[in-house]
């Protein structure tokens, strides 16, 4: 094959020399180059170059592989997924987040893609005496415990942890401008706060393993320092305080800053040195049982003088939470609210392993969490934020009928703000400059206008919570239940959630 190509390539090269001698205007001139260019290169492929096997054996022709490998993604969303199999975000769920934050038109014609016979298929039992959806109450949650002075009036819908790092500056500030004129709350996630988080949107500080703008580095090993973290959790904007053990996408797995991210000003504002790649420890080095972590949650409760405390986790070893919820409740004190994120849960970066094969979903962590909760009598202090691909309106009607007070968003946010699932959070090449550090890229995103479709998005998605919730006949969104969502099981029968996941 090697040689069938070399020898069309050269031969056609041989061609346009023929014919720019005997014809020679312009346009055979540059033919001419042409072909010379692509004959170098054949050769080169196969005979300069020895990393790619397959470049040495096919060679110019190997290369168009490659371009369709980097374009994959792009091809497959443009040509070839339908409104429901794109993953992990379906194009019909990213479609109603970029119509809802343009505020365009957002009903669907002729009926639904669904197919509502499928096993799995999920539905919400409506009344015959639906309430009016203009009254419907419960879109705020009060959250703190009877241990907490500053409690926190939250909306049912906010903005999970995205740092200042993974996330470019202008995503963060449109996101936390987005946070201000829609009155909810914007977590700063692991990588600190920033100038950027701080538009006037309502923060919850978040406290990793890295204690980024919440610690240093001393021996080389990142350790809490009050002093630091007070100056930070005191600040006004600053509303709620989140412990983070571990996210769905990477459980036992500390966060990942590649090293092409970590500009001057990121590593500035973490402390660290640019340009390296920041591997946050994958456990905290504050405490190493459940009594020191209740004393730390304590700690920290104090250096903020009362703000609600939470901790974030995905469900991992049952045994082990219902043995720190156990510790809670003989020790009378615990976190004001528990942040459940489910194994589905996205992130900037992660090894393979850890996001397809690590971590409880978000249904079975949610439910083993709300139950848990129960058993030990702490169900009215403590909160719970559900988070794991909430996208429409019945994801959030469906988690917090399972058990949620409230939902975290992530990556509907990054869509609000123009995210095309291009996948490449990571590279730092995001063509449109949500998950980038790259400049050019960064300016892509205008704040101003971006800032508008979180606000709408987050409006819009809060009102057709309300809609569904009129249709069941309902007064309040806090009155949903497991038992008003039904699912289609393996035996084809349809059972509500309650009777699968609470008897
Ligand atoms: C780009 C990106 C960065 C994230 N960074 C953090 C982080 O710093 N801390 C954290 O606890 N979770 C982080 N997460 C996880 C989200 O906060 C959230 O828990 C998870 O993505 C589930 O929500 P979603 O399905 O709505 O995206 C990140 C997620 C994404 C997509
Ligand atoms: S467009 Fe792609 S790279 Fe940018 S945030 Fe979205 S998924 Fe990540």
């Amino acid at each position: 094959m090697r040689d069938t190509i070399l020898a069309v390539v050269i031969g056609l090269n041989v061609l346009c020399g023929v014919l720019t001698f005997f014809m020679p205007e312009m346009g055979n001139f540059i033919l001419l180059s042409i072909s010379t260019g692509f004959t170098l290169l054949a050769l080169f492929d196969a005979f300069v170059q020895k990393k790619h096997s397959l470049m040495r054996a096919f060679p110019i022709v190997a290369r168009l592989r490659w371009v369709f490998e980097e374009e994959r993604e792009k091809i497959q969303q443009y040509f070839i997924e339908d409104d429901l199999n794109g993953t992990p975000i379906n194009r019909e769920k990213r479609s109603i987040v970029y119509q809802r934050s343009k505020k365009e038109i957002e009903t669907i014609p002729f009926g639904t893609q669904h197919d509502v016979y499928r096993k799995g298929y999920e539905f919400v039992k409506h009344s015959l005496f639906p309430t009016d959806h203009h009254h419907i109450a419960g879109e705020r949650v009060l959250i703190g415990s009877d241990k907490c002075s500053q409690k926190y009036n939250a909306s049912i819908i906010n903005i999970s942890a995205m740092s200042f790092g993974s996330l470019s500056k202008n995503a963060i500030m449109a996101l936390n401008q987005g946070a201000k004129l829609g009155d909810f709350a914007h977590n700063t996630g692991e990588g600190g706060i920033s100038p950027y988080h701080l538009q006037g949107g309502d923060l919850i500080f978040q406290v990793g393993t890295g204690y980024f703008g919440a610690g240093e580095t001393k021996n080389g090993k990142r350790v809490f320092n009050d002093e630091i973290f007070k100056k930070n959790a005191i600040k006004p904007e600053v509303k709620m305080i989140e412990i983070k053990f571990s996210q769905g996408a990477k459980p036992g797995h500390g966060g990942i800053l590649p090293a092409k991210k970590n500009t001057e000003e990121i590593a500035k504002i973490r402390s660290v040195e640019p340009f390296t790649r920041v591997d946050s420890p994958p456990r905290h080095s504050s405490f190493s049982n459940f009594k020191e972590m209740i004393a730390f949650i304590q700690k920290v409760r104090d250096l903020s003088d009362g703000k609600p405390v939470g901790v974030k986790f995905c469900v991992g070893n049952t045994d082990e939470i219902e043995s720190m919820i156990k510790e809670f409740a003989d020790s009378n004190n615990y976190p004001d609210f528990i942040a459940v994120d489910g194994g589905e849960g996205g992130t900037g970066s992660a090894p393979l392993e850890f996001t397809n094969y690590i971590g409880t979903p978000l249904i079975e962590g949610l439910v083993f969490v709300n139950k848990t909760l129960k058993k030990y009598g702490l169900r009215d202090q403590i909160k719970i934020i559900a988070s794991g691909k909430a996208v429409d309106a019945f994801d959030v009607v469906k988690y917090l009928a399972l058990g949620a007070d409230v939902i975290g968003m992530a990556r509907s946010f990054m869509l609000s703000l123009g995210c095309i699932q291009a996948r490449e959070c990571n590279l730092d090449t995001c063509p449109v400059g949500v998950a980038t550090q790259d400049e050019d890229l960064v300016e892509a995103l205008v704040v101003k206008y971006k800032n508008e479709r979180v606000k709408n998005y987050h409006q819009k998605t809060v009102a057709a919570v309300k809609e569904m919730i009129a249709a069941i006949g309902k007064e309040s969104i806090s009155n949903v239940e497991a038992k008003n969502i039904f699912r289609r099981d393996k035996s084809e029968k349809i059972a509500s959630l309650d009777e699968i996941y609470y008897n």
